[in-house]
């Protein structure tokens, strides 16, 4: 039975522990039936820690001095792009800082050169690029795209992505059109917990899940960053308005469970974000509660420390040989096998079929 927006409101109001059983029971049914039991481990690289925004929750937002800036090269992503392949891994995504000095032609070659030497999906996480830059970046092979919204409600958006000089507004809603109209398998999602977020935005928040038929749907609680204006504040700012979100594992794990159910085909990672607010039961409860996806971190052990969007990330003292063993201890210990292939997304295949079945019984109709 399809899930209404009053629906979604009222699971996220729910604090009746028996109730919530359902929910991740629920969550748990539709994961199996829908995308199974197999878990796909994509490898996160973290290609550049350099941005020219300044969003108030990231710790990698330009004015931020006390954070190290580094690029990886091609070959350091090339090695770390065989390493993922090497250990039986379907896909890498490239994620970075919307980073200015990003060769775009060098990066295209890159992707092209992987694609060329691995049968690897190619994710990337760059954040607004322009149209053009997209398209050549899908031209030389890349696959996907995560462009988080953050949050759906448009006045706490715009209050807290400061416009760069010139910049138009709204910008985030167009690109995400435009990545689906380049072929890019969707991703998207939001942080939990926004300071001035109120449960009825969230219930939006996943509502445009829905609507958006996302390939992907990445969600993790907001962490507060004292290095950033929205960490720094107060926290009895934040706490005091009765309605405002908790950024806490409960919160998400409703997200979670909600996306799942509103995008039965969607890729869900059970993100770091998740497993830094819990280290030990975190990213397995996201795998319990409607998750199919883990990220363990590829970037190089030296550059990692350097890639602080929060403090305390989960993982950033790993390896990658860490990071890749505690993925499958974690998997291993939840009965779950990881999956193999490149783990395309459901949901897209199931756009595809339908989009040529109503073309076809429009032909017959003619
Ligand atoms: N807490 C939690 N998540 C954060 N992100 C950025 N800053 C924070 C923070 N302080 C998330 C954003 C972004 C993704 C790469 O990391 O949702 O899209």
């Amino acid at each position: 039975m399809k899930l209404t927006l009053a629906d979604i409101l009222n699971w996220l109001c729910e604090t009746d522990a028996r109730r919530l059983r359902e929910l991740w029971e629920r969550a748990d049914r539709v994961r199996r039936e829908h995308v199974g039991n197999a878990v796909h481990l994509r490898g996160l690289i973290e290609i550049s820690s350099f941005c020219d925004r300044s969003c108030l929750y990231c710790g990698l937002r330009m004015p931020n001095r006390e954070v190290l800036r580094y690029r990886m090269s091609a070959e350091e992503i090339l090695q770390a792009a065989r390493a993922a392949g090497e250990r039986g891994y379907g896909t890498i995504v490239l994620q970075a800082g919307e980073d200015p000095g990003l060769d775009i032609d060098a990066l295209g070659q890159v992707i092209a050169r992987v694609k060329r030497e691995s049968a690897l999906a190619i994710t990337l996480s760059l954040g607004e690029r322009s149209e053009e830059e997209l398209r050549a970046l899908k031209n030389a092979g890349a696959d996907r795209y995560l462009l988080r919204f953050e949050t759906s409600h448009a006045s706490l958006f715009d209050q807290i992505h400061p416009l760069k000089p010139a910049e138009p507004p709204g910008q985030r809603w167009a690109l995400l059109s435009c990545l689906r109209e380049l072929g890019f398998e969707l991703g998207s999602g939001v942080m939990i917990g926004l300071p001035g977020q109120r449960l009825e935005d969230l219930a939006w928040d996943v509502e445009w899940f829905r609507r958006w038929d996302l390939d992907m749907i990445g969600v993790g609680p907001f962490i507060a960053d004292p290095q950033t204006p929205l960490g720094a504040m107060p926290l009895s700012n934040r706490a005091e308005n009765a309605l405002q979100v908790q950024g806490d594992e409960v919160t998400t794990c409703k997200v979670i469970a909600l996306a799942r159910l509103v995008c039965p085909r969607a890729n869900i990672p059970s993100t770091t974000a998740l497993a830094t607010i819990n280290p030990e039961r975190g990213q397995r409860l996201g795998l319990e509660r409607g998750a199919n996806v883990m990220m363990p971190n590829f970037t190089p052990a030296k550059y990692r420390r350097a890639y602080a969007i929060y403090p305390q990330k989960a993982g950033s003292r790993c390896t990658v040989e860490e990071s890749d063993r505690s993925a499958r201890d974690c998997l291993a210990a939840l009965g779950r096998p990881v999956a193999s292939g490149r783990g395309d997304s459901p949901a897209m295949e199931r756009r595809r079929a339908t989009s040529s079945r109503t073309l076809e019984a429009s032909y017959r109709a003619e």
